[in-house]
């Protein structure tokens, strides 16, 4: 069974809507799109920088019989692509850092294509700043609790966006804050509550009130949030 959020990829694209998966690896969301595709076949691609998970994936690709409906093609990034190839491109389980260097490489291919379905799994926060420092437009956000790990997804349109964010918002996720997302709650809560032990640890066992009035700041921060989400 795909994991919930690349299921929560999935959800987002249209069954005839080209896709091109960039360290696909497993291969498994292509998959699940191919076996739900419209009759009209859009291309689905799966990139990887190593040819031994582009293996991986091609033996999964025969165990489902789609090796003709799933194109494989080796290379860094957004490289293996043509210009505007697809309609979609996800980016998932790398990290931010690694999703800002794919995306600003060539900025010109990255500004070809229509939609960048982004799901780092760390390092959110480097993404959100760089995208909107470059003036990329967020359309949506979402997010999951997959295996006890929250996963944070963005869709992005490389247009220009004149939208702008203080840093919590950048922090926290502007569109999910905007939406009030269920999850959203839960996700605060236990920052908070990790947040209490660091301040009662750093009372406790050091000289450094800077970092703990730094720490009680967030957790205020946070709490009004809270207040703010349940209101
Ligand atoms: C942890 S897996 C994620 C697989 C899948 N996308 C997912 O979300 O489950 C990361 C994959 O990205 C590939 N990768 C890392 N850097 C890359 C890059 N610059 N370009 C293409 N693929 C890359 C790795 O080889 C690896 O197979």
């Amino acid at each position: 069974m795909l994991a919930h959020r690349l299921m929560q990829i999935k959800k987002t694209i249209g069954r005839d809507e080209s896709v091109a998966d960039i360290g696909t690896d497993h291969g498994r969301l292509l998959i699940a799109l191919a076996k739900t595709a419209g009759n009209n076949h859009p291309k689905l691609i799966g990139t990887d920088i190593s040819t031994g998970p582009l293996k991986y994936a091609a033996d999964n690709l025969r165990k489902f019989n789609l090796q003709n409906k799933i194109i494989l093609r080796v290379g860094n990034g957004l490289e293996p692509l043509l210009p505007g190839e697809v309609d979609t491109v996800v980016l998932s389980g790398l990290g931010g850092y690694t999703v800002v260097d794919i995306l600003q490489r060539e900025l010109r291919k990255t500004k070809s294509f229509g939609k960048f379905l982004l799901q780092p799994h760390q390092d959110i926060i480097v993404l959100r700043k760089w995208l909107l420092e470059k003036g990329f437009s967020i359309v949506a956000e979402d997010m999951v609790l997959d295996k006890g790990k929250y996963y944070f997804l963005i869709v992005m349109k490389p247009v220009p966006s004149t939208e702008e964010f203080t840093p919590l918002e950048i922090e926290l996720g502007p569109l999910l804050l905007r939406k009030k997302h269920p999850d959203m709650e839960k996700f605060l809560t236990e920052k908070i509550e990790r947040l209490l032990i660091i301040s009662q640890n750093i009372s406790r066992h050091s000289k450094r009130p800077l970092e703990r009035e730094e720490v009680d700041r967030r957790i205020n921060e946070y709490g009004e949030v809270l207040q703010w989400l349940r209101s």
